[in-house]
């Protein structure tokens, strides 16, 4: 939302199509631009089809924004193989898809921003393989961000804590407690926030970095 209020005129990438036309229509009932497109992001031919329906609709890329991601429960002793591998396909093959896909369309002063999380930090039993594929986008985040330095094109990351979304709730550590909810929740707009920094030109001097978004939840001795 904020992004569009923004100006930016957006493509809203998701599995669940649905999920995506009422963020556009949120968009649009608030004056802005945007388009939903059904795509799993962990698949390398419905990204390239995403990017080209960016292009065809704005003419280029000024910002990819990799947010999508699941998680996949179970300890490493029993978890299945698939569901392992699946979560790595979809949290860090996303980032990956898009930043080669997007590339090609991107000019100098535009940006990356991929959505890591805590778990790249410190986690709870279980979550091995969400936690890898946070790890892993952090890393790709400062080595690609390197590779972008000559081409003017910014590549970050936010890493969040709690959000109030479907993900929070339906993690069944914080059901179970396991995953404690210390501090404050925080909302949609407190990312997105973070994001449109990292996305615009405000942050010109800030490539490779991790920005930790999460209201001081790992800041905290446990
Ligand atoms: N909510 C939190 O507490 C929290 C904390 C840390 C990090 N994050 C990160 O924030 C980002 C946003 O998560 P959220 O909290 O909105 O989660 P969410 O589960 O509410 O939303 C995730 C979205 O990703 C979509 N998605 C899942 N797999 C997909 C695929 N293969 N292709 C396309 N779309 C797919 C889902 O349909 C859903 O709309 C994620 O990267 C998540 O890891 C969230």
């Amino acid at each position: 939302m904020q992004m569009a209020s923004e100006g930016g005129r957006l493509v809203v990438a998701d599995l669940d199509l649905a999920s995506a036309q009422t963020t556009v229509n949120a968009i649009a009932a608030a004056g802005g631009t945007a388009i939903a497109a059904q795509a799993d992001v962990g698949n390398s031919a419905a990204v390239q089809a995403v990017v080209a329906q960016a292009v065809a609709s704005y003419g280029k890329i000024d910002v990819i924004v990799n947010d999508a991601a699941m998680m996949k429960f179970g300890p490493i002793a029993d978890i299945a193989e698939a569901d392992f591998f699946g979560t790595l396909t979809t949290n860090l093959g996303s980032v990956f898809f898009f930043s080669k896909y997007g590339l090609a369309h991107m000019g100098p002063g535009s940006a990356f921003v991929n959505v890591s999380s805590v778990h790249a930090y410190a986690t709870s039993p279980n979550v091995v393989a969400y936690a890898s594929s946070k790890g892993a986008i952090e890393a790709f985040t400062r080595g690609f961000a390197l590779e972008m330095q000559p081409r003017n094109i910014r590549v970050n990351a936010v890493a969040p804590g709690s959000v109030d979304t479907p993900m929070l709730w339906n993690n069944p550590n914080v059901k179970s407690g396991v995953e404690k909810l210390e501090g404050p929740i925080g909302k949609p707009a407190d990312l997105a926030a973070a994001i449109c920094f990292l996305a615009s030109d405000d942050s010109r001097f800030i490539t490779g970095a991790t920005l930790l978004v999460d209201g001081g939840r790992l800041a905290k001795l446990p």
